[in-house]
């Protein structure tokens, strides 16, 4: 971890579980941890309990599914770090809906979570990357994709 230290990154769905777990340890390994969720108490707590490093932590409030909220973070993070060093994509949800009987609108919005915020992620933190000439970055993808294609 230790090429890490100063480095920014960004954690989707920060605010509980595994992604919750990751931003803890990024910035405890001295990383500038930016966490997303749609809910951001968790996270700003996080965010007090890393005030005196090494890392630090701050929370930005974004659904991942809605395209403008992610230009609005991502511009918030070009302003503010520059570009995205490491991205763990794992914001995402699964919804129980088989192809036998599954409900449209639960697919969808499984899509617009798992697959389309999660590439959507990952095309603005590499033009962020390819802006700053970076040639050491990590794309990390935790969330489990679209998976109703069980009957
Ligand atoms: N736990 C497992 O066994 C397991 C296995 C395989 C894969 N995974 C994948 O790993 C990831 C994390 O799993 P977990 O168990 O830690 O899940 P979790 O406890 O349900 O946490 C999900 C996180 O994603 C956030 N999130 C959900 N929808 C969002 C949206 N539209 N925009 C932004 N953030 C959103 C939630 O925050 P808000 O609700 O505040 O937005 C929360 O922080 C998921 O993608 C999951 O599919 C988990």
């Amino acid at each position: 971890m230790e090429r890490w230290k100063g480095k920014t990154a960004l954690v989707t769905g920060a605010s509980a579980g595994i992604g919750y777990a990751i931003a803890d340890a990024l910035a405890r390994h001295g990383m500038k941890v930016i966490g997303c969720a749609r809910n951001i108490a968790t996270i700003h707590e996080l965010a007090k309990s890393h005030n005196n490093g090494p890392g630090h932590v701050e929370a930005v409030q974004c659904d991942v599914s809605k395209p403008d909220q992610i230009t609005a973070m991502f511009a918030h993070i070009a302003a503010k770090y520059g570009h995205v060093d490491v991205l763990i994509n794992n914001a995402g949800l699964v919804q129980l809906d088989p192809l036998i009987s599954g409900r449209r609108e639960k697919w969808r919005e499984m899509l617009e979570v798992n697959v389309l915020g999660l590439s959507v992620c990952a095309r603005e933190t590499l033009q962020l990357m390819q802006k700053d000439g970076v040639t050491e970055g990590d794309i990390i993808n935790v969330n489990r994709g679209y998976s109703p294609l069980r009957v």
